[in-house]
């Protein structure tokens, strides 16, 4: 799976993705992160990527010609998903990072300043995707949770230790339960019993009967989904 990734800040990206996990599966061949300068197709010899609002106001809006000409440097299929991060967009949700993760490449594309011109997200732009109701400075935060979000759902870029069973969101709408290591007890505080005892039917009913408890305490709106 490849992410190629539109931005003025290549290096936010390639950073992200060069540790841990991802690191990891990029070394293994499974995940490749390649972000593209848009200032390096800006065409005026200042490397201008943005200008004034037409119409006035504050803020700066990034040109549509440096992103097209990136964007057409790229030898991608026609059906690429090509996703611009913005707050505008649907919130991204474990069901859409999951549907993404079938794709052979995605094409990601971060805005600064007041945004992109609305003609470049017309030109090309397949979907929008927010990662949550704020506003961050630029799209390559939002770029990380995406590709993170996504990786770790392609087969092979999460080891046995890290498994998907049981997480949060994965078969249901439910959280996980809690999790407990060494030592037995913590400041006074107890592991519950149950975890101790060996016996695994228990163990998996008290799991899922927290799992259910703690989505109705933290997070109730998933129960009405
Ligand atoms: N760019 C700025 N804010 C954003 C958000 N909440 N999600 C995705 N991209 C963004």
């Amino acid at each position: 799976m490849t992410f190629h990734v539109l931005t003025l800040f290549p290096e936010m990206i390639r950073e992200f993705a060069t540790h841990s996990i991802l690191g990891r599966a990029a070394k293994a061949g499974l995940v490749e992160v390649k972000p593209l300068n848009i200032r390096d197709f800006a065409i005026n010899k200042h490397g201008q990527v943005d200008d004034a609002p037409y119409g006035g106001g504050a803020g700066m809006v990034m040109m549509a010609q440096p992103i097209f000409d990136a964007f057409s440097s790229l030898s991608t299929t026609q059906n690429t998903p090509v996703i611009y991060l913005s707050p505008q967009g649907h919130v991204l949700t474990q069901a859409r990072a999951q549907q993404l993760s079938q794709e052979k490449e995605i094409i990601l594309i971060c805005g600064h300043y007041e945004g992109l011109d609305e003609r470049i997200i017309e030109e090309i732009v397949t979907e929008e995707i927010s990662i949550g109701d704020y506003v961050l400075t630029g799209g390559e935060p939002a770029a990380c949770v995406l590709i993170d979000a996504v990786s770790r759902l392609i087969p092979g870029v999460l080891g046995k230790e890290e498994s998907h069973q049981n997480e949060s969101f994965s078969q249901s709408n439910l959280l996980e339960h809690p999790h407990y290591t060494r030592p037995p007890i913590f400041r006074g505080r107890e592991v519950p019993e149950i975890l101790l005892s060996g016996h695994h039917g228990n163990i998996e009913k008290w799991r899922q009967e927290e799992a259910i408890r703690r989505t109705k305490s933290k997070r109730p709106d998933l129960l009405k989904i």
